[in-house]
């Protein structure tokens, strides 16, 4: 009779775990759904999977465009400089700005220039197609910064659509007449205020002028980074689009990424934030799409970057106290996302709140930053693989507002009001 009991209870105890384990693959195929569109064409380039890391001044240098590529296995869609000004040279000198420095495995990869005067921004696209022959050259018009914006630049030329006509004009004539073959695309906003949205005049514009892609981020200048942005008009753009339009803004995860492609019609997704918390945030899109299910990110190897995003700061010709400074800035975000591997949101029994990991995160993170210098936090790296952090996850869920890293809730309201 104890026989029958202990081999029933056996029987009940492996038919539980198998469908545990059932479901979880359920749950695994469902995190490996892809959208009805997975790439998109630039010009002759078929671009897969269809995501561009946003470009972020001060933040997607390329060291960091280079450590997104390589965690996401080679697998990200686009990669873009950060925005090179053009206004400030009386003749634009392709020596004075490191903003054009990229390596040959960045590839796809364009060049951003911003500025308000066509010749300038023509002269300086011409020499960039001609001198370093990037995959594509981009027209930033959605810049909010007071510098920038409240000069006529960036987000500036939405209040002066017939300037940014002239520019798109000049600079695809310069392109034209350069002997390189080479694509013009635009990033824009949706417009300067809600009372003046015109990012369809923008896409008429932009059509019309030869651009062959426009990313759109769906705030307003005045709004800055504040809120959240306004899908709703990014959708509209796509459905009247003859050229591949571009999603962007708060993109940070893959179903977001699938759900955005999916209900918004839009070519592809422009991630920039998100992946200043999640540099793996392509790879992760790419195995989704792949049909390949989730994979839990391990804190040893978040740890393991550092070395690599160092390695890669160094080969760019940062100071040692400059990628100290970049590493630190990297460690604060990802230690965010330590956690216990059941605390991983969305899985089984998820905590929100403060677990013994966040206390463990939290060491961890004071660990990293309070190193004096580069070397030493690449060697505490190395210590807590093995100790404390030894049983931490990198869960990126965990990261869910990018409106002010610092913040926990959502700012609204206009970020540049009266500036
Ligand atoms: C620190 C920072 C710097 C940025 N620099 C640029 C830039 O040089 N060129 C540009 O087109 N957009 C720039 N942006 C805007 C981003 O590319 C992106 O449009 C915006 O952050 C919204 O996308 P996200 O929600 O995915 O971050 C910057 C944003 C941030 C936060």
């Amino acid at each position: 009779m104890k026989i029958k009991y202990f081999f029933g209870a056996l029987i009940a105890e492996n038919l539980w775990i198998i469908v545990v384990n059932m479901l979880k693959n359920v749950e695994s195929l469902k995190n490996a759904e892809k959208p009805a569109r997975t790439s998109f064409r630039l010009r002759g380039l078929e671009v897969f999977p269809n995501t561009i890391l946003s470009p972020m001044d001060g933040v997607t240098d390329a060291p960091f465009r280079r450590l997104c590529r390589v965690l996401s296995g080679n697998r990200m869609g686009l990669l873009v400089s950060e925005f090179v000004p053009t206004d400030g040279d009386a003749v634009f000198n392709l020596e004075g700005h490191k903003q054009l420095r990229f390596f040959p495995e960045e590839r796809p990869f364009g060049v951003q220039i911003f500025g308000r005067f066509p010749d300038k921004m023509a002269d300086a696209a011409r020499k960039i197609a001609v001198a370093l022959k990037p995959d594509y050259i981009e027209v930033n018009a959605g810049c909010p910064a007071p510098k920038v914006a409240g000069k006529g630049s960036g987000s500036g030329l939405l209040r002066d659509l017939p300037r940014l006509q002239e520019i798109l004009h000049d600079v695809r004539a310069a392109l034209d007449g350069c002997g390189v073959e080479m694509p013009l695309t635009l990033k824009c906003r949706i417009g300067w205020d809600s009372e003046s949205i015109n990012v369809l005049e923008t896409l008429a514009i932009a059509e019309g002028e030869g651009v062959e892609m426009l990313t759109v981020h769906g705030r307003t200048r005045l709004q800055g980074y504040n809120g959240l942005a306004d899908w709703d008009w990014i959708g509209k753009v796509a459905a009247v689009a003859k050229i591949p339009v571009i999603g962007n803004g708060d993109v940070n995860s893959v179903e977001v990424a699938r759900e955005r492609i999916e209900n918004y019609g839009v070519s592809g997704v422009a991630i920039g934030r998100g992946a200043m918390h999640n540099p793996w945030i392509f790879g992760q899109i790419a195995d989704a799409w792949e049909g390949k299910p989730k994979r839990v990110i391990t804190a040893g190897e978040a740890l393991d970057v550092f070395r690599l995003y160092y390695g890669f700061k160094i080969e760019d010709g940062s100071t040692d106290k400059g990628a100290e400074g970049r590493l630190k800035q990297l460690a604060a975000r990802l230690c965010k996302g330590f956690c216990l591997d059941g605390a991983v949101s969305g899985s089984e029994g998820a905590t929100s709140g403060m677990d013994g990991a966040d206390d463990v995160a939290m060491q961890v993170r004071q660990t990293l930053l309070s190193s004096s210098c580069a070397a030493e936090l690449l060697d505490r790296a190395q210590s807590l693989k093995e100790g404390l952090a030894k049983d931490l996850v990198f869960d990126p869920g965990r990261l869910v507002n990018l409106n002010g890293a610092k913040e926990t809730e959502l700012k609204f309201g206009d970020q540049f009001k009266g500036r």
